[in-house]
Order: structure tokens, then sequence, then C-alpha cells
């Protein structure tokens, strides 16, 4: 950088490399190496080290990992290179005492160092932008054999749609899915935008009225997750909330087969009564919002049922389950609850859920 010729009385401009050059540079910018060097490798390590994920469920989850991982090294030393060089300015070149009155020297620009603070960063972003589309392109990617679940989102619960063999569209209030099946998940909303959150499978989506939005996963561990609702979606979006079951072939189809099957054949089989108390916490997840003792729930968004169901009849039980904006219990509001547990039961659940909760309010 030239110094300019300043007429006499102006100040003369001093460029910043010079006004380094006036401080030993080179003691200067070494320190800030080293300084960064090691801040970048401590901060890559703490980086790498914590668990930001639940387990990994699907196999688009260890690429959306990746994916994280190599964001995090790029962010690291780009955070690094700025805090570094700020808090060492700071320290290094802060005001000393009799220098209350000094202004500092005036600095102009530097133009190499500006192409090529500018350039860096824009080949970075780029280059993880192009990585990001990569990753997203591949797990959108059309697969053969593919499974189709539709997902109802309606305040406050997600429905899955599953079709039977036979071709009939059948309902469920829990996602079950077979793992290594390619699945399509299409996404719609009964009323407000809510979003479709599977953490375990690193799938999240909107669910807008009136519009289609899908979805592809690919599950690869048996397990249970947590489906979330992740939009703000009115005062139950927080209970929002169901499960996902990744099950092996076998389990998926005798589940997919007892929920095709119309309840007057499934009754002449000898099939199992199905167990109340299980519908209760899990199938219909009552627990999650009410609390009830005998069922060991503790649910506080609805009624406490030790409460509110003392001496109630079966008819009233029946009625608060399909209908619950029917009678609302005091000092809570409609709406909250589930409208659709009278399509999404099949009526031996009902059935078997009604007399449950029938002797627990008898007691
Ligand atoms: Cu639906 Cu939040």
């Amino acid at each position: 950088m030239d110094r300019e010729q300043a007429p006499a009385g102006v100040r003369q401009t001093t460029s910043a490399s010079e006004l380094v050059a006036n401080r030993e540079p080179h003691g200067d910018v070494l320190r800030m190496l080293v300084i960064g060097a090691i801040a970048t490798a401590v901060g890559i390590a703490i980086a790498l080290a914590i668990d930001w994920f639940p387990i990994q469920a699907s196999r688009e989850s260890e690429k959306v990992d990746t994916l994280w991982d190599v964001l995090l090294i790029a962010s690291v030393p780009v955070f690094v290179l700025v805090e570094v060089v700020v808090l060492y300015s700071v320290i290094r070149f802060r005001m000393r005492p009799g220098e209350e009155l000094k202004d500092g020297p005036p600095v102009h620009g530097n133009t190499k160092l500006e192409i090529v603070w500018t350039a860096i960063p824009a080949i970075l972003l780029v280059g993880l932008c192009t990585y990001a589309y990569v990753v997203l392109t591949d797990a959108e990617k059309a697969r053969a054999n593919t499974m189709n679940v539709r997902v109802e989102g309606q305040q406050f619960t997600w429905t899955f749609f599953y079709r039977t063999p036979d071709g009939k569209e059948v309902a469920s209030p829990q996602l079950y899915v077979p793992v290594g099946q390619p699945v399509k998940f299409t996404i719609q909303s009964r009323d407000v935008i809510h979003d479709f959150f599977v953490p375990a499978f690193r799938l999240k989506i909107d669910a807008v009225p009136g519009i289609d939005t899908s979805i592809r996963i690919r599950p690869k561990r048996t397990g249970s997750y947590p489906v979330l609702c992740a939009e703000l979606c009115g005062l139950g979006h927080s209970t929002m909330r169901q499960t996902a079951h990744v099950v092996d072939r076998a389990t998926f189809d005798a589940w997919l087969g007892r929920l095709g099957k119309p309840a007057a054949s499934a009754g002449g089989g000898g099939t199992a009564a199905p167990d109340a108390k299980t519908i209760f916490t899990d199938t219909a997840g009552c627990g999650g919002c009410h609390t009830l003792a005998e069922a060991g729930t503790n649910g506080t968004t609805g009624p406490d049922l030790d409460k509110v169901l003392k001496g109630k009849d079966a008819s009233f039980i029946r009625q608060s389950i399909v209908k619950p904006n029917a009678q609302i219990a005091p000092g809570f509001q409609p709406g909250i609850m589930p409208q659709n547990f009278g399509q999404t039961l099949q009526p031996d659940q009902l059935d078997a859920l009604v007399d449950y909760l029938s002797k627990v309010a008898a007691k």
C-alpha cells in the first residue's frame, strides 16, 4: 500500500498493513494463528463430541448427520477466526493510559484482503449448498417398491391411513412401518398448518391445508420413536405427539391385517380381546394427556380422569371419547382433545376402552 503525499495540515492516511507493520505484524499474526488453530481444534472436538441427535432410525438419518458434522467442521474455523481477531485486537490494541485523546491512525482498505475474504466464504457456501442439495435429492429419490402412507394432521392429532391388500383405506392413530421398506408419506391437514416431525427419521415437513406435501424415508432400525408436531398449531400443540413403530415385516403384516378386519368378523375368529389398558396408554395415547392412577399415567393437558369420571356411566364415557366437545370439564377448553377417536379406534377397541373406564369410574 502506498502512502499518499498529504498536503500540509491534513493528517496522513495509514494503510492497514502499515498499521500492522508498526506493531511487529509477524508476531501478532503468528500469535493469532496459533490461538486460532488451538481454538479450532478444541472447537471441532467439542462440536463432534456433542450428541446432537436421537438414534438413527432411517437410512436418510446417516447422511443428514454426516452433513451436519461437515457443516460443523466448516463453521467452527470461521467462527473461531472472527472471534480470535476481535478478542485479540480488543486486548492487544486497547487504549492505554495517556492515549485518551488519541484517535488512532486512520485506515483505508486493502483490496487484496477484501477479495480474499469475499472469495473464500463464497466458495465455502457454494460447496456446502451443493453438498446439502445432493443429500436432499438422494433422500427424495423415488425408489422401487415404495409403500404409501397418507398422514392427516388436525388439531391435535395425527392419523395414518394405509391401504390393505384388498385396496381398502384404513386409519390408525399410531404409525407403523416395516423395517427396510421405502415409505412415502403424503401429508395433509384438515384445519391449520401442522408439521410432521419424526426426529429419529430426520424427517420433517409442513402439513398445509389444501396442499399435499410428501416425504420419503427408509426405516432401518426397529423400535418406537416419537412423532411430533413441530408447528405451533393451537392450544393443544404440545400434546400432538404419537409414536412411530418400526417393526419387522411379519409384525407389520399382522398389524395391518388386524387393522383392516371388520370388528364383527374379528370377534368370530377367536381373536384375543384388545387389552384396554394398552389402548389407553399406547394405541389411543389417552395417558399422554390424562391422569389415571389405574393405568399409571399422569398427563395434565386434559381432565384428571380419577376425578372427573367418578360415578359416570358408560354412555357418558363413550360420548366423551367420540364427541369430546359435547361436555367439557370445568377449567378446560373445547377442541383440545382429538375429535376423531370414533374413526381411528376400531369398534372393539372403543368398546374395550369404554368398558375399562366404566369399571375404573365405578370403583
Ligand atoms: Cu399441530 Cu402443532
